[in-house]
């Protein structure tokens, strides 16, 4: 569903990926895992084509979109969904507003149904009560959950998780960690990003650590737990590399 070839970014004479191979399968979940700065949240940004690489090849179900014009690009963001780390929300727009933007954008729907799917996604979020409510009004845990309604609200077939976790409490963490199982059962390709080790080897089937502008180490959470020393071990125990 995903191939990533070859792929080097640099912004200015700073590089920040060199040489990073990976893909994903359909309905597999990867974790990207990698120090702050090495590049997670690039990557994610060029599987939808808000950031273009310098040399390489992305391919997004069999379609390489690295050189992809916007209007291109449009076909392919609503199949990747993409949540960001920051929510991204428009601030002077309600909740509601927040999850029809993209609807209206994208598809062809009845305000009708676009009401329909808004209402079902937010229920099934526990933000039914949020409706009306601005990002402002809303808890961190809450504008997360509402950054990945808005993502949902698309049925997309590939999910790019940027954190999702970051900042929450255990309760809330939980139920995103649940929430993206539930969506891999239903067949949505994803990746998360996470320096969240216990939610990443609980959903992922693969894990691949970034380090100095390529692939480093590539395991799955059993070889993680079943391997004595590793690059991955190392990172998260804190050591330098
Ligand atoms: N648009 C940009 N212009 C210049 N530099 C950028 C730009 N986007 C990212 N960078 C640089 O690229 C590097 C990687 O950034 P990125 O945001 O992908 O890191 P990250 O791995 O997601 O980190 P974190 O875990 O802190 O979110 C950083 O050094 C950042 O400053
Ligand atoms: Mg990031």
């Amino acid at each position: 569903m995903i191939k990533v070839m070859q792929f080097a970014k640099s912004f200015g004479t700073k590089l920040v990926h060199q040489n990073v191979n990976f893909n994903v399968k359909k309905g597999e979940c990867l974790g990207l895992i990698g120090g702050s700065g090495t590049g997670k949240s690039v990557i994610l940004r060029s599987l939808i084509g808000l950031e273009k690489p310098d040399q390489g090849l992305i391919y997004i179900d069999g379609v390489e979109i690295s050189k992809m014009n916007e209007f291109d690009l449009k076909e392919i963001r609503k199949k990747v969904a993409y949540v960001f780390q920051g929510g991204a929300l428009f601030d002077s727009l309600s909740v509601y507003e927040n999850l029809a933007y993209p609807l209206r954008e994208h598809t062809h729907l009845t305000e009708e149904l676009i009401s329909e799917k808004i209402v079902q996604t937010l229920h099934n979020l526990g933000l039914h009560d949020s409706l009306n409510l601005t990002p402002n009004q809303l808890s961190g845990g809450m504008q997360k959950r509402v950054g990945l309604a808005r993502a949902m609200v698309m049925n997309p077939d590939v999910l790019l998780y940027d954190e999702p976790t970051a900042g929450l409490d255990p309760y809330n963490t939980k139920r995103i960690q649940e929430l993206i199982l539930k969506l891999k059962s239903d067949g949505v390709t994803s990746i998360l990003v996470t320096h969240d080790m216990p939610v990443a080897l609980a959903v992922c089937d693969r894990l691949i650590l970034l380090l100095k502008g390529e692939v480093g180490e590539e395991m799955t959470p059993k070889e993680f737990y079943t391997t004595q020393q590793s690059k991955m071990k190392k990172f998260i125990s804190g050591e330098a590399f």
